[in-house]
């Protein structure tokens, strides 16, 4: 690649936390810095990002510094956009967190459109759009993410016709009747076509985006070489599912400390069994949800009552939001009500943990657990579930999953459930519990394969490979990701679709 690459996110790998003391950097949790943090260690570069912290009463000026990667390789520079009180308030927990996350997660009635938060959410894409033309030489590339900042590829092709922009959006893109509702979707929309590739997690997605640019827009679009041409440029559109990085995973899970952790963990929890989940406290996760099913298996599994603990780790997040309150409050009182019901001297049945985990603790806990249950209400992929099966060592473990994770469509080993309906993720659960050892290690060899092959590398390859071919159409054949092949699964299946 000629030029150095400029990634534009809303978060960026650290929060920056102010004290008395001093300033404190903690690492940011989420699937997006997860997935883009090797990715700029390994290659350098330039992040844009806001660094968590507070809001300054006036607009403070941004603070550049540089990065070193963990593991000796080059340094990269993170460019901090600071947000005001108010920025923060309206763009981030505002227009962001309270209309467009909902709105995506297809949580309609969650969604909150005020004036000022759009105001503001303008204005700060604005500002992050200044901060990466301040960074800006001659070849470099430009890539933005997520739906904080739709409004960047359209601000910075303004200025800089010629400029090379990628976007990739991170969370499910509804479809034409759901976003119709927001009452500023045509500019969303003409925002991201200032890109000359726009990348989403499934077909299923940019096919969605298609239709939302075709018939709210006018845009004239190509549904068969997915693209869309708008003001005289044509934007390509490709699907590639993020993917863990496999090996360093596997690295990880082999070294002895986390090895020994793992058995200590289940030596300390004492039951032959253990499930897990690990989340952000966040209602499109399903957590409430997943502790009703586990409630229900207790009652008609009476077995697994002392041999069955569940572990639901949740990671405190956008905790100034009234929903997300309510949403903790309801979790751990149903954690209360199921650990009051069945849980006895040396029995709990829920082990919940209100924080999050580094990285080795989690693959410890990834090791641990014989059943990963990760059943989002909507979630536009979710890496945990691919965390989970990149950090084992063996064929075992049961990956019972949401069929409304983005991930569903590609990971062909798992076992499905509706996360709406508690009776049959119980009932599933309590399966994935008792799964014979051939079909257990059968579904986890496949699960291996699929994350083994569609890593984080196979999916930045996806995306230079985009970059390389430009806005510009052209024929190629469609790769079919390895899954599931049958009925209405099949289209969200060709996730690296795009032929043009
Ligand atoms: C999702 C979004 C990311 C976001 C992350 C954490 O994964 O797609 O863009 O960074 O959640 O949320 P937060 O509000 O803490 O950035």
């Amino acid at each position: 690649m000629k030029g150095r690459l400029i990634l534009v996110s809303n978060r960026g790998p650290y929060v920056f936390l102010e004290s008395a003391a001093g300033e404190e950097m903690v690492r940011s949790v989420g699937g997006l810095v997860a997935a883009l943090e090797p990715l700029m260690e390994a290659n350098g570069g330039v992040w844009v990002a806001w660094g968590g912290r507070r809001g300054h009463a006036s607009p403070a000026p941004s603070r550049r510094r540089k990065v070193a990667s963990a593991e000796g390789g080059s340094h990269y520079v993170l460019r901090e956009t600071v947000l005001t009180e108010e920025e923060l308030r309206c763009y981030y927990y505002g227009f962001a967190n309270s209309a467009l996350w909902p709105l995506c997660h297809y949580f309609v009635g969650r969604c909150q459109f005020e004036q000022e938060h759009w105001d503001n959410y303008v204005r700060v894409n604005a500002k992050f759009a200044a901060s990466a033309q301040a960074e800006l030489s001659q070849g470099d590339l430009i890539w933005i993410h997520d739906y904080h900042l739709a409004l960047v590829p359209e601000l910075l092709r303004r200025a800089h016709p010629e400029l090379r922009i990628a976007f990739f959006w991170h969370i499910p893109f509804p479809q034409v009747d759901v976003l119709a509702v927001l009452p500023w979707a045509r500019e969303v929309l003409a925002g991201l076509l200032g890109s000359d590739v726009l990348g989403f997690h499934l077909r299923e997605y940019g096919e969605n985006f298609l239709t939302c640019a075709e018939k709210l827009l006018g845009a004239e679009v190509d549904r068969e070489r997915m693209c869309a041409s708008w003001r005289g440029r044509t934007v390509r559109v490709r699907a590639a599912p993020i993917g863990v990085d496999y090996q360093a995973f596997q690295r990880l899970a082999r070294r002895p400390r986390v090895q020994a952790r793992a058995a200590e963990i289940r030596r300390q929890l004492g039951t032959p069994l253990v499930a897990l989940s690990a989340d952000r406290l966040d209602y499109t996760k399903g957590i409430l949800e997943r502790i009703l099913a586990l409630e229900i298996l207790l009652e008609r599994y009476p077995e697994y009552r002392g041999r069955l603990t569940f572990v639901q780790v949740a990671a405190p997040s956008r905790t100034a939001l009234a929903e997300y309150q309510k949403m903790r409050r309801q979790i751990e009182e149903a954690v209360g009500r199921v650990n009051g019901r069945f849980g006895s001297d040396d029995y709990t049945p829920v082990r919940y943990y209100y924080r999050s985990l580094g990285r080795e603790e989690l693959a410890a806990y990834y090791q641990a657990a014989d059943v990963a249950v990760i059943t989002p209400l909507r979630d536009g992929l979710n890496l945990v579930a691919k965390e989970y099966v990149a950090a084992r060592l063996d064929d075992e473990g049961v990956l019972v999953l949401s069929r409304f994770a983005g991930a569903a469509s590609q990971l062909s080993g798992a076992i499905l459930v509706n996360p709406y309906n508690p009776l049959e993720t119980a009932e599933k659960w309590a399966e994935a519990c008792a799964l014979p050892p051939e079909e257990r290690r059968a579904r986890m060899a496949a699960l291996r394969e699929n994350v083994r092959r569609y890593d984080l590398q196979w999916w930045l390859e996806e995306f230079w490979k985009a970059m390389a071919e430009g806005g510009a159409p052209a024929d190629e054949e469609e790769e079919a990701l390895p899954g599931r092949c049958c009925g209405e699964e099949e289209a969200a299946d060709r996730a690296t679709g795009g032929s043009c």
